[in-house]
C-alpha cells in the first residue's frame, strides 16, 4: 500500500492527535441498496477502498449499522491489516431493523454492545474515533445526551476508544457534550443546499473541533441546482466537483466524507475537490442555500 499523499485537496487536520487528510471517504453506500445486505458489485466495492487508500486518504467514514456489518466487513477484507496512517471513524447510536430502519439504539447496554460489534468486525483493539449519534432519520432532535455520552467516555476511559464526537446533534447537545468530554468532530448533514449549520461551523472553527458534513453531495437525492450547474458549465467542471470544491472552500475545519462506489467517481472528486472557486462563483453557490 502507497504512502499517504499530503497533495490531496485541503491537506490535512487534526483530530485530536490524529492527522487526517481533509479529503476523505464516507463507505456507507458500499452496503447493498438503502445500506442493507451485500453489494451488487463486492469486487468493485473492495477495489473503492483499496483505491481510496492507495490515493493517499487517511480518513475512512463507517458504521457497523451499514449492511448491518457489510461495510466494516468490506473495510476489513480490503485493508486489514491498516495502514498506520489510515483512521477508521465509526459510529453507535442506532441499529438496523428488518425494514431497513434505523431505530435509535442509545442505552448503556447498547452502546456498549456497538462499540465490541465495531472493533469485533474492524479487527481492531481501539477505535480511532466514535460518534454518538443522536437524533433520528428526520434529523436531530431535541434532548440531554447525557447518558449515552457519557457511557462513551467509560468506554474512552476503559481504552476502547481514542476520541469521541458527536453526529446528527442539535447545537444545544453539542454544547453539553462539550461541557462532559472534549470532541474532535460533529458530523452532521450539509451542503451546498442544506446550511442549517452554518452558524455551528464557524463556532466549532474558532473552537478547533471538525466539522464532518453526511450526504456532502446530496446524499440518495443527489445535488440539483441551476446555480450550481452554472457555475461548474463555467469552469467546466462537473457540479458534484464544484459542490466538494465549495465545502473544503467553506471553512478550514470541514472535513469531507463523499460516497461513491466507483472508482472513476473517486478520482474525479478528489480531483474535482481542488479547484479554485472565485469569489463570484461564491456568491452564486451560497445563494442556492439561502
Ligand atoms: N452520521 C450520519 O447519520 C450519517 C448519515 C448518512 C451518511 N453518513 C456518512 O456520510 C457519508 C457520505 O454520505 P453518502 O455517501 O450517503 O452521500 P453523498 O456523499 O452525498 O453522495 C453519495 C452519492 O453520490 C454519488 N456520487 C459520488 N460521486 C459522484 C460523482 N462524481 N458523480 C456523480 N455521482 C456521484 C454516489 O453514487 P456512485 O456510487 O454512483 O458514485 C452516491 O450515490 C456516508 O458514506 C456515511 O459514511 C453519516
Amino acid at each position: 500500500m502507497s504512502t499517504p499523499s499530503l497533495s490531496l485537496p485541503g491537506g490535512t487536520w487534526t483530530l485530536g492527535d490524529l492527522t487526517v487528510t481533509r479529503f476523505g471517504y464516507g463507505a456507507m453506500q458500499l452496503a447493498g441498496p438503502w445500506v442493507m445486505g451485500p453489494p451488487a458489485d463486492r469486487e468493485g466495492a473492495l477495489a473503492v477502498l483499496r483505491e481510496a487508500v492507495d490515493l493517499g486518504i487517511t480518513h475512512i467514514d463507517t458504521s457497523d449499522a451499514y449492511g448491518p456489518r457489510v461495510t466494516n466487513e468490506l473495510i476489513r477484507e480490503a485493508l486489514h491489516p491498516y495502514p498506520q496512517s489510515l483512521h477508521i471513524v465509526t459510529k453507535v447510536g442506532a441499529t438496523r431493523d428488518e425494514k431497513g430502519g434505523w431505530p435509535p439504539a442509545r442505552r448503556p447496554e447498547d452502546l456498549r454492545r456497538q462499540v465490541h460489534d465495531n472493533l469485533r468486525s474492524l479487527q481492531l483493539d481501539v477505535l480511532d474515533l466514535v460518534n454518538l449519534r443522536l437524533g433520528d432519520a428526520e434529523g436531530p432532535q431535541p434532548g440531554s445526551l447525557a447518558e449515552a455520552f457519557g457511557t462513551l467516555v467509560e468506554l474512552q476511559q476503559q481504552g476502547l476508544i481514542r476520541h469521541l464526537g458527536v453526529s446528527n446533534a442539535t447545537e444545544e447537545q453539542v454544547t453539553e457534550a462539550q461541557s462532559i468530554a472534549p470532541i474532535v468532530c460533529v458530523q452532521n448533514m450539509y451542503n451546498l443546499a442544506h446550511r442549517h449549520d452554518d452558524k455551528l461551523i464557524d463556532r466549532l472553527a474558532a473552537d478547533g473541533v471538525a466539522y464532518v458534513p453526511f450526504f456532502p453531495l446530496g446524499g440518495f437525492t443527489p445535488l440539483q441546482s441551476s446555480a450550481l450547474s452554472a457555475v461548474a458549465a463555467r469552469l467546466e467542471a462537473a457540479p458534484m466537483s464544484v459542490a466538494l470544491a465549495w465545502l473544503l472552500q467553506r471553512s478550514p475545519n470541514i472535513l469531507l466524507i463523499p460516497g461513491t462506489s466507483s472508482t472513476a467517481h473517486l478520482r474525479e472528486n478528489i480531483s474535482g475537490a481542488g479547484l479554485t472557486l472565485s469569489h463570484e462563483d461564491v456568491t452564486e453557490l451560497d445563494a442556492i442555500g439561502r
